[in-house]
């Protein structure tokens, strides 16, 4: 591979973004960023000290993004709160695009990578699946973890933060004109693995590796 590619990865909460991003990272050898960990840093930190996310996000700490409890529900809804605010997204833009247009290329996923983030990226991939099959996944997820839940409340959870994130003024949950939309509803990680790698390589993009 000689071009070293930015590939952005949009798409609502249990489609498979994270897994599907990591995997091609690893497979293209590109250094990957998971955006809605740095709205889930803001959203926690705010919660935690009451201080105002606006400021927060100006001044985000490497220590922030090391919280084990940024992985939990509870940090997914305050992030997604803390999205909507204009200023919030614009105080964590720059540290974004940097990452994006570093020489070693990049992998980035979130919700407006795609759109807001990297407009100009080679490869968009849009990850949907139906709100049932995501909170089924997560439902799956979270009694492997031990956690005590209810299918009815992971749903409706999900379909809460669905509508947040894509009714919201400030770069909504859409997909770019551009990105190639994936259905992963009944696909395992492998067969959206496959079905994204074959797109990419259709772009002319192959791994270096070995
Ligand atoms: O991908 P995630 O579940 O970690 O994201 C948590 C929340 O952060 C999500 O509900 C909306 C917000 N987010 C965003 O608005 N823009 C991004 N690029 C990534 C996440």
């Amino acid at each position: 591979m000689t071009r070293r590619p930015v590939i952005t990865i949009d798409g609502p909460a249990g489609a498979g973004k994270g897994t599907l991003a990591r995997r091609l990272a690893d497979h293209f050898g590109l250094p990957h960023l998971d955006t809605g960990l740095l709205y889930r840093a803001v959203g926690l930190k705010a919660e935690k000290t009451g201080r105002s996310p606006v400021e927060i996000a100006a001044g985000l700490e490497p220590s922030d993004l090391a919280d084990p409890e940024l992985r939990t529900d509870g940090a997914g809804q305050a992030a997604s709160k803390v999205a909507v605010i204009q200023e919030v997204r614009a105080n964590l833009l720059d540290f974004q695009r940097k990452f994006a247009a570093q020489a070693a290329g990049a992998v980035l996923d979130g919700r407006d990578t795609g759109t807001i983030i990297c407009p100009d990226a080679q490869v968009k991939l849009f990850v949907t699946a139906s709100v049932e099959a995501r909170a089924e996944r997560r439902y799956r997820e979270l009694r492997a973890k031990g956690v005590d839940t209810i299918k009815p409340r992971v749903l409706a959870e999900m379909a809460e933060r669905d509508r947040r994130d894509s009714e919201r003024a400030a770069a909504p949950l859409k997909a770019a004109p551009d990105a190639y939309h994936l259905d992963t509803s009944d696909m395992d990680a492998d067969a959206a693995f496959a079905a994204a790698l074959a797109f990419i390589e259709r772009k002319g993009f192959r791994s270096s590796g070995p």
